[in-house]
């Protein structure tokens, strides 16, 4: 367990638009009474600048879903972890199971990115987590041991640094969540492996993703090694966001 209060943090995906965020965020930030955990939203890339603007001043840090691999140049498309730092981004998910799995991100470029982000002081939110198959093979704690491994190598004890997700491939979207048993297993045996490879392990968050929502939020979050959520779906209705924020700030 982390010295840290927990980290709530909204991936918003590929979904919004000027004028729903807008209400969203306006919704979440009016509700945000009694929040003590912490938090965050990662919208698309286009909305950086508004939502910079509407959550300026507030609790609700700014995340983004994704940083390049490189720092500058012929990179059509990408986005520099320095071009984020410009719009006041504290995080940015890296190694998203999307990214991973449509955009074909190697453990190597995940690693890449998480040094891009780092070297700006943009916290890079890591995601790990197995398949359906992987895990009916008794792979679970070979791949994200893999995955967890390529940042630690390539970022050594920086390492302390980053925050850690957990989101089985399994579970995202789908409705289906992984039993807080489940879940505990696997966020133990990634704090191990952060253990061995700094003295400030207990410094990184170690956050839960995968079908979290305000029904099932405080079972996993009272777990000992479960220190926040990445939550796509239920962080785009504020009601539902907003209660899960409270679970995580008892
Ligand atoms: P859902 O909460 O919609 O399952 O998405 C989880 C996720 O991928 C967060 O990054």
């Amino acid at each position: 367990m982390t010295m840290n209060s927990k980290l709530m943090v909204g991936n918003w995906k590929m979904n919004g638009s000027l004028a729903a965020n807008a209400s969203l965020l306006s919704e979440v930030l009016s509700g945000m009474g009694g929040v003590t955990c912490r938090s965050a939203v990662c919208v698309p890339a286009a909305y950086l600048a508004p939502s910079q603007s509407l959550l300026a001043g507030s609790a609700l840090a700014l995340g983004a879903q994704d940083v390049s691999a490189h720092d500058a140049g012929a990179y059509t498309g990408e986005v520099s972890a320095t071009m984020l730092r410009d719009f006041a981004v504290r995080y940015a998910i890296v190694g998203h199971s999307e990214r991973r799995q449509y955009h074909g991100e190697s453990d190597a470029v995940v690693a890449s990115k998480v040094q891009r982000a780092l070297a700006v002081g943009i916290t890079p939110i890591v995601c790990v987590g197995e398949s359906q198959s992987e895990r009916e093979a008794g792979q679970t704690e070979a791949v994200v041991k893999r995955q967890l491994a390529a940042v630690i190598h390539a970022n050594g004890h920086c390492v302390s640094e980053i925050v850690l997700a957990y989101e089985p491939v399994w579970a995202i979207g789908t409705g289906l969540t992984a039993t807080p048993e489940q879940a505990q297993a696997v966020h133990a045996v990634l704090r191990v492996q952060l253990q061995a490879a700094t003295a400030h392990a207990d410094r990184v968050s170690i956050l839960y993703g995968g079908s979290m929502n305000a029904a099932n939020a405080a079972s996993l979050l009272a777990l000992p090694d479960v220190d926040g959520g990445l939550i796509g779906g239920a962080s785009l209705k504020a009601p539902e966001f907003l209660a899960m924020l409270k679970a995580a700030s008892r």
